[in-house]
């Protein structure tokens, strides 16, 4: 046990340790073991029958995990350790030829990297799903409309299917940050040793082509020390988790008698314990709680790796809480939103009462304006004064006679005017690029189904 012979003080263990929490690298740690070991073979590092006996050991090591038959010692430091030391165990001295050529500080990085890219995986697929039951969704509220907000004030109506489709492009973004961290783990650390690099001639590439790395980290130095890819991972799921949040914020507030928008499942929903016509959205109020827990993790790891030396410090091993816990909590919710939508009810008429309020077309009113050449801003001016007006008369505007309009607006056309506000034009009149006509909104389907169709691929 090289210099320390005393036996390590529990509170130092209690410490020091990470084996509570890294075992679940175990799955990892062994493909790269295996991997490892068959380098040292290919390259006349340890022989065939070393080789042999390494992976019947690790091989023996794995149905124990996965049997949940794998005992940990207190001697066992981290995960690493203690799969090393179980080898030796199963395949005698032998066993403490896997760790030739090979540091914990090149092994760490690698596992990680793994594991960020298992995920990373994962999320894209999580996403990929939740994209489709936005589509879905969208296809089949595709002209009711509901108005849209600004400032949580009525503003312009907008169609069910644009506000959903809205969240299908944020989704989008954060696959596509996904597909970052699907680079940033692409450079195997593994054979950059403690350091400096290691005093076999290895054979790098071999292990990264075994174990779907694309390249090799170029720097040994960088490469011990580099933990970029957790903090893309991280920055990609605090992200991803915000947009999760204010999914939930907007379902609370649509769900609420106020609104009245939509009603959740009610597998997704809870009771009251004292009031019986409660129905809570507790799965989107968590949602929306959610997100800056994943956003700490992520400052939390830019709090460790900040101010430090390089390569390696066993601050990097602060770096799998956050990241564990960071995974478990965006992968639940990306889970637990699909399954909601998939089971929510939208009352169309509820959103289409609130949506014909003809206060949302006043800017429609200020273009007929523009359209006869007043200036916008005159115009936006002139409608102000005919919405005040409307409503200390206790009107709608629509309401307005010829002549009232004449006084508030000389000049705007008044069978334009009530034509307008009777078709609902307002929503239909939005035929500029990415806006919300039906035109529109059919084209961005077509662009959302190929995103979709291409992501299969
Ligand atoms: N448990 C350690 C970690 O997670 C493994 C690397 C330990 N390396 C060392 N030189 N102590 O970072």
């Amino acid at each position: 046990m090289g210099r320390f012979r005393d036996p390590q003080d529990p509170l130092f263990r209690a410490l020091n340790s990470s084996i509570s929490f890294d075992f679940r690298l175990a799955p990892y740690d062994i493909e790269q073991s295996l991997a490892h070991a068959r380098m040292l073979a290919r390259s006349g590092i340890i022989g065939e029958d070393d080789l042999e006996a390494l992976a019947r050991g690790l091989d023996a090591v794995r149905r124990e995990i996965d049997e949940d038959r794998f005992d940990v010692t207190d001697d066992d430091e981290d995960v690493h350790m203690a799969i090393e030391r179980r080898v030796t165990e199963i395949v005698g001295p032998v066993g403490g030829k896997l760790h030739t050529a090979r540091s914990r500080n090149d092994q760490v990085a690698t596992d990680v990297a793994m594991l960020v890219r298992a995920h990373s995986l994962q999320a894209r697929e999580l996403l990929l799903a939740l994209m489709g039951t936005f589509f879905a969704l969208a296809e089949r509220h595709l002209d009711w409309p509901m108005p849209g907000y600004t400032h949580l004030q009525r503003a312009q109506p907008v169609y069910l299917s644009h506000h959903l489709l809205a969240y299908f492009w944020k989704f989008r973004r954060d696959l596509q940050r996904f597909n970052f961290c699907m680079m940033a783990t692409d450079d195997l650390p593994l054979g950059t040793g403690a350091l400096a690099g290691v005093n076999f001639d290895t054979s790098r590439m071999f292990v990264a082509q075994q174990l779907g790395f694309g390249g090799i980290a170029q720097n040994s130095v960088d490469a011990v020390s580099n933990r970029d890819f957790v903090l893309d991972y991280l920055a990609a799921a605090a992200t991803c988790a915000t947009h999760l949040s204010q999914l939930g914020g907007e379902i609370v507030l649509w769900s609420s008698q106020e609104f009245g928008f939509c009603e959740l499942a009610d597998g997704f929903s809870s009771g009251s314990s004292l009031m019986p016509q409660k129905k809570n959205p507790d799965a989107a109020e968590l949602l929306r709680a959610k997100a800056p827990r994943v956003v700490g993790r992520l400052v939390s790891l830019h709090g460790v790796l900040h101010g430090l030396p390089l390569t390696y410090n066993k601050d990097l091993q602060e770096d799998k809480e956050p990241l564990f816990d960071a995974i478990d909590t965006l992968e639940l919710c990306l889970r637990v939103a699909r399954e909601m939508l998939e089971g929510i009810e939208f009352d169309g008429g509820r959103m289409a009462a609130a949506a014909s309020d003809e206060l949302v077309a006043a800017t429609d009113v200020a273009d007929l304006l523009v359209r006869q050449g007043v200036p916008f801003r005159e115009a936006h001016g002139i409608v102000g004064g005919i919405v005040r007006a409307a409503g200390e008369r206790g009107k709608q505007l629509s309401e307005l006679t010829e002549a009232e309009l004449r006084e508030l607006a000389d000049g705007l056309d008044h069978r334009s005017f009530s034509e307008l506000l009777e078709r609902g034009a307002w929503i239909e009149s939005k035929v500029s690029e990415g806006g919300t006509s039906l035109a529109r909104v059919r084209d961005q389907l077509a662009q959302a189904r190929h995103v979709l169709e291409e992501a299969q691929v």
